[in-house]
């Protein structure tokens, strides 16, 4: 969702804040801005609605130059994507200028209270109360420093602000509640952004600003406050450990097709890590999981957390936490979690999920947690984000980069985590029997180079997709681990090729949705080998009765399934276990080639964001 980019210092900034916007691109955005203080002393703004080209055609028409600046993706919450809407946000008096990620709740009343002061409001957003609300306090008579703290005082909901005033030209302000910003330090230079990337080869010392974190850099030095207190607090950066973010296509046609093709070496990585190199003698390897093994004893109930795609690795992940252990594992949507008010306690272990780090759903179901004194272990791709300082373990998923809107390498990462988690814990509880599951962990080591035989069907799917591309729905159907992969299908094929389609249990079909089938609906059914086999097999003979069209996943060799299904799209044999990763690796490419034979533009869909920081 909304990115932000800012920088003060010595240089121009404008080509670093466009290359800054274009890396942040893949949060999801539907208009742009840009807003510097120019040589004169004054503010200058360029906005346009739509992509970054028209802001970059509106730059090329109206050049700007400055050394202080602030620039933004917009995702339109508050307001239709125009551009009045588009951030940079001026109060009246063109003094104070505001780009803003998050939601401010009580806009409303702020509103109000500014429009009866006399206050003329130009968008219909949210964020334009706040340059208004400071320009109020600065015309009382109130610092630059105090009225911005205490507009912050006054905001409720989430948000990370950036801000550029006339009357302070080389100064720079930030704020941080609830939505991500990231400072980079550099001699006399200062960076902010939504991520690191926008900064990552000026600088690796950063602050990942903490909640109600204010900070000012002045143009020769930074201070940091808090909000509340209004007290100083000491600067502590840390060294950024990464290689430049690899963000380049590598060959690929779009970041979902590079995203989809790295999966077997994420996964080899991932196994490799957490199982060491020999097969015979694994060694379970989770060092980064800072929760005592005492703890993992103790428990007597596990919650698992996400949203969308995270939501569907987790609903696998309960299959194996209670395959493995004898506890209750509840799985929660966790923009449900508040609200279904589950019974925490000390001895509970909550995990949440996600991608990004950054879900606002999901860190508010962490600090639900918190709150009731549940330990929260979070499986996470991204390091230093919201959700990684805010559990009390982290186990990383050590995916890279995601850019594709569509998260693809990242479920395959989450589950392959959690299968290696839950047996982790399992021993540690004593209950995972080593001999009899060890068919299972030598089958992992051969996981990639199956996925590797799965992508070679890519040709095969592709021209299974030409031919049901126009369906206007799809129905996905599997059973107990593949349920979700069903539920996964649907989803990716829904964000991308934008037809309607739904993921169901097998079982549940009779009791519904079979009302749908007709000879136009394409029926994708998980019919790998499993205990449900047979099950499933029923249930794809009733969508045979009643003329659905039958493509179905099936295991490599099974004639059954061939002999009354449309399309076959064979996995090679596998462990249960396992067959989530290699069937959804599948209902990813369809998903893919049912949206590019749409014409669709894949990594970045109509309507969504990458990192969904509001609830
Ligand atoms: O970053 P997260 O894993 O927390 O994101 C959660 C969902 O927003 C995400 O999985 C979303 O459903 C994807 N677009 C699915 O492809």
């Amino acid at each position: 969702m909304c990115g932000i980019v800012a920088y003060s210092g010595k240089k121009d900034c404008v080509d670093f804040l466009m290359n800054g916007l274009r890396l942040l691109e893949y949060r999801g955005y539907d208009s742009a801005g840009i807003a510097v203080v120019n040589p004169i002393g004054d503010i200058e703004i360029r906005k346009e609605c739509g992509m970054l080209h028209m802001l970059e055609k509106s730059l090329s028409n109206g050049p700007l130059q400055g050394k202080t600046g602030i620039a933004h993706t917009r995702w339109a919450t508050h307001g239709k994507p125009t551009q009045n809407n588009a951030h940079p946000h001026l109060s009246q008096d063109k003094k104070i200028c505001i780009v803003h990620n998050g939601i401010i709740e009580n806009h409303d009343v702020l509103r109000h209270e500014l429009k009866n002061a006399g206050i003329h409001f130009i968008s219909e957003t949210d964020t334009e109360v706040i340059p208004h609300l400071i320009a109020r306090y600065l015309s009382q008579g109130m610092s630059m420093k105090n009225a911005f703290m205490k507009t912050l005082s006054r905001l409720e909901g989430a948000f990370a602000i950036a801000m550029i005033a006339k009357d302070t030209p080389g100064t720079i302000y930030a704020a941080r509640k609830g939505s991500p910003l990231i400072a980079g330090f550099k001699d006399n230079e200062v960076f902010l952004a939504s991520d690191a990337s926008p900064f990552i080869t000026r600088t690796r010392e950063v602050l990942y600003l903490d909640e109600g974190d204010v900070l000012i850099f002045n143009g020769t030095s930074s201070r940091l406050f808090n909000v509340s207190s209004g007290r100083n607090k000491k600067i502590r950066t840390t060294r950024l450990n990464i290689k430049n973010l690899s963000i380049g296509l590598g060959g690929h046609e779009s970041y979902t097709h590079k995203e989809i093709h790295e999966q077997p070496e994420i996964l080899k990585r991932i196994i490799r890590l957490r199982l060491g190199n020999n097969r015979n003698a694994f060694q379970m390897c989770f060092n980064d999981l800072k929760i005592p093994d005492d703890f993992f004893r103790s428990i007597d109930r596990i919650y698992i957390t996400g949203c969308g795609t995270a939501y569907h690795a987790g609903y696998i992940g309960k299959y194996y936490f209670e395959e493995f252990m004898d506890l209750p594992v509840e799985v929660m949507l966790s923009s449900e979690f508040r609200y279904a008010k589950p019974k925490l306690n000390k001895n509970n272990l909550v995990i949440a999920i996600s991608q990004s780090g950054e879900t606002a759903d999901t860190l508010a179901s962490i600090l639900e947690a918190k709150k009731h004194g549940s330990t929260v272990l979070s499986v996470v791709n991204v390091l230093n984000s919201s959700i990684d300082r805010e559990s009390h373990g982290v186990v990383y998923t050590h995916a890279g980069p995601e850019i594709g809107v569509a998260s693809t390498k990242a479920l395959t990462s989450q589950v392959i985590t959690l299968l290696l988690l839950s047996i982790h814990i399992a021993q540690i509880r004593k209950e995972f029997k080593r001999k009899q599951k060890n068919p299972l962990l030598k089958e992992i080591f051969h996981l990639p180079s199956k996925v590797v035989k799965v992508l070679q069907a890519e040709k095969h799917i592709r021209s299974c997709a030409l031919k049901y591309h126009l369906a206007t729905s799809a129905l996905y159907l599997g059973r107990h681990l593949n349920f979700p992969v069903a539920m996964e299908g649907a989803l990716k094929n829904k964000e991308i090729s934008y037809m309607h389609a739904e993921g169901y249990a097998a079982g549940e079909m009779k009791h519904g949705p079979i009302a749908l089938i007709n000879k136009a609906l394409p029926v994708i059914c998980i019919c790998t080998a499993s205990k449900t086999y047979e099950k499933m097999i029923s249930n794809i003979k009733e969508v045979e009765a009643r003329e659905g069209i039958i493509i179905s996943l099936a295991t490599e060799g099974d004639e059954q399934v061939k002999s009354f299904s449309h399309e076959v799209i064979y996995i090679p044999e596998t462990a249960e276990e396992l067959s989530p990763i290699l069937n959804v690796i599948v209902l990813q490419m369809l998903a893919y080639y049912f949206a590019k034979h749409k014409g669709n533009q894949i990594d970045k869909p109509r309507n969504l964001a990458k990192s969904v920081t509001v609830e």
